[in-house]
């Protein structure tokens, strides 16, 4: 999807639908109004009749306006006049973004900037706008031989701008562009099936990423030298596979070279069968998305490679199948991780975090100014805080205010759970220095408990995403969270280093 500005008399520009609000009381808005004059009350005649009354994510398609070089006009309930709440304003831009791509227009000028929400700018209402178009015009096919022509779909967003609405919006539908990238290629890998999303293909994809951005570092390490390195545990997750395990790393520097960077980590599961500890049947096919923590890093280094921000942003991705076999782990197993501490691994199919720990301690060579790991992680997150909230957990309380704080500005949201001393006992071994496993209570904590063992030596924050990274049932797919936080929660670090001079 091609995003661009335009500005003038809506009018006279050409698109297959002008996106234009009308506010409570059968008000037309500023572009609405605009346009009835260009078609001689063409409009209000249909607001008179009530045909739309501005009641909030109303929507009248009109097919054909006189007097507009448009051929369409979608007129679109906005609620209040003097202001909606940024709740209201992303439910007014998917229903319209689903209208227009429902209809199956290939491009459409969106108006919708000129609604006054209550405490956001005109940046944030442009991002909304076209993660609305994104979310709405994102397929997945592929895989599929009979498809409908590529030339029928959704590819062009334009965003009508007052004149005086200046360069700094300008920026922001370029940092949008960026970002809708990002999410696709997040979505995309995480859609891939598994039989062709390896762990090598995760490599290979960094690698042609690291070509078409010239800010992006790649390197990949091979099964020997995580041997090498110690990464005894991670190595015990990839022995039941034919596939060789890869530790991917990418690096964008755009920020001064002394500026230590933030360290992003995402698992990545390429298919999480159990293991020994296998799963049942049902549903077993969505393991395949278990690398959704990975693809998410891909998507963030994408958006901010392409965007050019001005930052260090490393992304870490431990990459491996998890399947049965005769080489593989056995319950009660024990392995030395590359940190020394050794795992009693009760269960092999909780296996994110023993590949998780090694990559964090994997990270210390970084310095990093903060570490956020991003994470498939626990069945148990979904019973807690189910499929519209990330859970977070943090050694850090300002790092988890401030992505908490990306969560709720980008509608991506997090929820933090605690991660105190008390919970540490239940990952206690016998055995070894600590198990793979907690029991039943408190999952999610103890997943993160685990990784704590592992992250002392920096600031460091979890994301478990096992309930929003995708969807099952009808529509079923891979949804892109939370590439919208962590880039929120990058670029608010700009911002507030810029203040600071
Ligand atoms: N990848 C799963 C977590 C998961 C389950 C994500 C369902 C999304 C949906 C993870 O590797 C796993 O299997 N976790 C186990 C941990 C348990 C054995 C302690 C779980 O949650 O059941
Ligand atoms: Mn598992
Ligand atoms: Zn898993």
């Amino acid at each position: 999807m091609d995003i661009s500005i335009k500005r003038g008399a809506p009018g006279k520009i050409k698109t297959a639908c002008i996106v234009a609000a009308v506010y409570s009381g059968k008000s037309l808005g500023e572009c609405a109004a605009a346009l009835d004059r260009s078609s001689r009350g063409g409009l209000s005649r249909l607001s008179k009749r009530g045909d739309i009354r501005g009641q909030l994510a109303e929507v009248l398609m009109v097919p054909d306006a006189s007097g507009l070089e448009a051929d369409r006009v979608l007129l679109i309930g906005a609620g209040k006049r003097s202001g909606i709440t940024a709740a209201e304003y992303v439910k007014l831009t998917r229903k319209a973004a689903s209208a227009v791509v429902g209809a199956g227009l290939k491009n459409a000028l969106t108006a919708l900037t000129e609604v006054a929400v209550k405490g956001r700018d005109d940046s944030w209402k442009i991002q909304q706008q076209v993660l609305a178009f994104e979310a709405a015009s994102y397929r997945f096919d592929e895989f599929k031989t009979r498809t409908k022509s590529k030339a029928a779909r959704f590819t062009r967003l334009n965003l009508l701008l007052a004149d005086e609405q200046e360069s700094l919006l300008a920026d922001e539908a370029r940092i949008s562009a960026s970002l809708v990238n990002g999410l696709k290629l997040t979505k995309d890998l995480a859609n891939t099936p598994a039989n062709y999303c390896t762990p090598t293909h995760l490599a290979d994809q960094a690698k042609s990423l690291g070509k078409q951005f010239k800010s992006l570092g790649v390197e990949v390490l091979t099964e020997a030298a995580m041997e090498k390195l110690g990464m005894g545990s991670l190595l015990s997750v990839s022995r039941g596979s034919e596939q060789p395990a890869k530790l991917i790393i990418l690096k964008h520097n755009g920020g001064p070279k002394n500026a230590k960077p933030v360290v992003l980590v995402g698992k990545g599961v390429t298919f999480d069968s159990g293991g020994i500890s296998i799963k049942p049947g049902p549903a077993m096919d969505e393991m395949k998305y278990d690398m959704c923590g990975a693809a998410t890093v891909f998507g963030v280094l994408s958006t901010v490679a392409e965007a050019e921000l001005p930052i260090n942003v490393i992304g870490v991705i431990p990459a491996t199948e998890n399947l049965p076999d005769g080489k593989a782990t056995k319950p009660g197993d024990i392995v030395t991780s590359m940190s020394g501490q050794t795992i009693e691994v009760l269960n092999t199919d909780a296996e994110g975090r023993l590949i998780l720990c090694d990559a964090l301690t994997y990270c210390e060579r970084f310095e990093p100014d903060v570490v956020v790991d991003i994470a498939t992680l626990t069945g148990a997150c979904i019973i807690a805080l189910g499929h519209t909230t990330s859970a977070l957990m943090s050694n850090n309380d300002d790092l988890a205010d401030d992505l908490l704080a990306a969560g709720q500005t980008s509608g991506d949201r997090a929820w933090r759970l605690p991660l105190w001393d008390e919970y540490q006992q239940l990952i206690d071994s016998p055995f070894a220095d600590i198990a793979n496993v907690g029991g039943r209570a408190a999952g999610s904590i103890t997943a993160a408990c685990f990784l704590a063992r592992f992250t002392k030596k920096y600031r460091w924050a979890h994301l478990d995403i096992a309930g929003t990274a995708w969807r099952s049932g009808k529509p079923k797919g891979a949804t892109g969270r939370p590439v919208s936080l962590l880039v929120q929660f990058l670029r608010s670090r700009l911002e507030s280093r810029a203040q600071e001079g």
